[in-house]
């Protein structure tokens, strides 16, 4: 049976990947460091090492009998990026030279990266292609860039590499012992906040001034499960010697609006907010050409706006 580790399988889309990986047949071990994933949030099927990527004897460790590594392990908050880049140079660029040192040493050839739109920066133009030139606004993106390069460059001596770059990641998988939530703390991300929102804590809503329809920012919601199924599908297509490079979004976008009435809907009952100021760093509209992934990955997503908003919800709650 193939086995396969998962760097950060303990996090919301780390796990989600651990649940659908087992259930697709492949063996899984898990190596995170539990600094934000959830210990209970790993299915009981995987192997479990509590350790750091960098570290190479906790990789070591988890890495034995793999074919192949799915990396989500890192930091990835753009706010707190900005306070703190050495630390997202550390953990996210460091980390991965320390996990490719110890894969090429123990000849494990094959990854699949979890990349990020934040590689672009504020876009030039949509729907955003792989094509698009790469200048991000934030360490966050930068780390997940410079991962990329390393990549590129591992490849030249053979590494199988795909890295998939994410847009806005939603929903929720019911895993087997409950929903695998989104939890992180401070939640920044709009739906969890959009859900969790009261009269005394409303949502805010950064910016009713940008240059859309509706005046609020637009992006591309892509169903965790769906995006997690596009890793599977990467994994099955990885070559030797090559880097690709792929969006994974729906190719559609949704405004702050938008994302508020589908909640209305699925809550029945209207959404506290407040107009605020504009979120620093913050583009007006980011959606994702997925023609790549459909033509490479045989993968479209199928889970929509709905989907996401009433999973989140049933795994909030
Ligand atoms: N928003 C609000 N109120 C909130 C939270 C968000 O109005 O409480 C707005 C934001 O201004 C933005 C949209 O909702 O317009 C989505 O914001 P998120 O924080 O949910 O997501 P981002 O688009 O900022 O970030 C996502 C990923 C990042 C990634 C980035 C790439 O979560 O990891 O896309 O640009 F870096």
């Amino acid at each position: 049976m193939s086995k396969v580790l998962v760097t950060g399988g303990a996090g919301y889309i780390g796990s989600t990947a651990v649940a659908m990986l087992l259930d697709a047949g492949f063996d899984v071990s898990v190596l995170d460091d539990l600094s934000t994933g959830h210990r209970e949030s790993v299915d009981s099927r995987a192997s479990f090492t509590e350790g750091s990527i960098l570290n190479p004897g906790d990789i070591e460790q988890a890495i034995a009998g793999c074919q192949y590594v799915v990396h989500f392990a890192g930091k990835s908050l753009v706010g707190e990026s900005v306070e703190k880049p050495d630390l997202y140079m550390q953990v996210n660029v460091e980390g991965t030279q320390v996990l490719l040192h110890v894969m090429h040493k123990l000849g494990v050839e094959k990854i699949v990266f979890s990349s990020s739109a934040a590689t672009y920066g504020e876009p030039i133009e949509v729907p955003v292609t792989e094509e698009c030139a790469t200048i991000p606004t934030n360490p966050y993106g930068l780390s997940k860039l410079k991962v990329e390069n390393l990549l590129t460059e591992a490849a030249l001596s053979g590494l199988a590499a795909i890295s998939l770059r994410y847009f806005n990641v939603a929903g929720a998988l019911q895993g087997r012992t409950g929903w695998l939530a989104e939890r992180h703390n401070p939640e920044t991300h709009l739906i969890p906040n959009v859900l969790t929102a009261t009269e005394s804590k409303p949502l805010k809503i950064f910016g009713t001034d940008w240059p859309t329809a509706d005046h609020t920012c637009v992006r591309d919601y892509v169903h965790v499960v769906d995006l997690i199924d596009a890793h599977i599908k990467a994994l099955q297509i990885l070559k030797h010697g090559e880097h690709q490079v792929i969006n994974l979004g729906s190719g559609g976008g949704y405004s702050v609006k938008n994302v508020i009435g589908a909640a209305a809907g699925v809550l029945g009952r209207q959404i506290p907010s407040v107009d605020v100021a504009r979120r620093a760093g913050d583009p007006a509209v980011l959606v994702a050409s997925i023609a790549r992934a459909k033509h490479i990955l045989n993968w479209t997503p199928t889970r929509d706006l709905g989907a996401m908003v009433s999973d989140s919800h049933n795994a909030l709650h």
